[in-house]
């Protein structure tokens, strides 16, 4: 028999992040194709405009970004158990999600992963946001504050190679969030309903569906983090 409920999983302080986050990644994007692209698109009016809007937003993001590190760190103390991949997801559970997002998804199959407070991400949201938050995003926040400071790092940038490289990293970094925004809003809307998973990061709130086995309850995570499904949330 299936039923749904509802499990808390997306505490304030991280929605809050998130959505600081998209917002300034996707001012980041714009502004960006602006500079790079100035004889094309003219979004932002001025060339010196988008410079210092793109500086902003970049500020923006680099702040939230210390702020959500912070917060899993050391006051959610979860990092690792969220985020990274066991060797069970390694080695069948990126593929049995993989199977499930590319066919069994469009036959009406259940999602293999369920949501808990403590498991809150399938295989390949762990991999997918374990590359975006640890390597790509801090290498793209270092790579934009290395270029605010061309004229006093110029020694700097020759022993690296040179500031077109910097550049171009900066540029190829910008194209993988880029990418990763499309891809990461259609995974977004292929839970039970396309909003199901849009909802906890707005209300903390995600509605389950739980599948029991001839009435056995199956739970979905400890007594305070559930209520039925259907109820007001504040
Ligand atoms: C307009 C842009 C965006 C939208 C509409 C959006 C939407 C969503 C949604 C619906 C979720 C919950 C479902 C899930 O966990 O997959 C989510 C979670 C998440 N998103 Fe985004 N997102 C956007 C931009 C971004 C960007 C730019 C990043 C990173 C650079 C990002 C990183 C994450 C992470 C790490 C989570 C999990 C948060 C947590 O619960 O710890 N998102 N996003």
């Amino acid at each position: 028999m299936r039923h749904n409920e509802m499990v808390y999983v997306t505490p304030l302080p991280v929605r809050i992040w998130h959505w600081l986050n998209a917002f300034g990644i996707v001012t980041l994007c714009i502004t960006g194709l602006q500079i790079r692209f100035p004889d094309y698109i003219t979004v932002f009016g001025a060339y010196k405009a988008a410079i210092r809007l793109h500086n902003t937003a970049g500020t923006v993001v680099s702040v939230s970004y210390t702020l959500w590190i912070f917060y899993y760190l050391f006051v959610a103390r979860s990092l690792i158990k969220l985020y990274v991949p066991t060797l069970d997801d390694l080695k069948t559970g990126i593929f049995r999600q993989a199977y499930f997002y590319f066919l069994t998804y469009f036959l009406g199959k259940p999602n293999p992963h369920h949501t808990t407070p403590d498991s809150k991400f399938n295989p390949m949201q762990k991999a997918a946001y374990l590359v975006i938050m640890l390597v790509l995003l801090p290498l793209v926040i270092v790579s934009g504050i290395l270029l605010m400071y061309v004229a006093p790092l110029r020694e700097l940038f020759m022993l690296l190679g040179g500031i077109k490289i910097l550049v171009g990293s900066h540029f190829l970094l910008a194209c993988c969030f880029t990418a990763f925004l499309f891809v990461h809003i259609y995974l977004a809307t292929l839970g039970h309903t396309p909003l199901a998973h849009f909802k906890p990061m707005w209300n903390g709130w995600e509605e389950e569906e739980v599948i029991d086995d001839e009435g056995t309850e199956t739970t979905v995570a400890s007594a305070s983090d559930t209520k039925p499904a259907g109820k007001d949330v504040i």
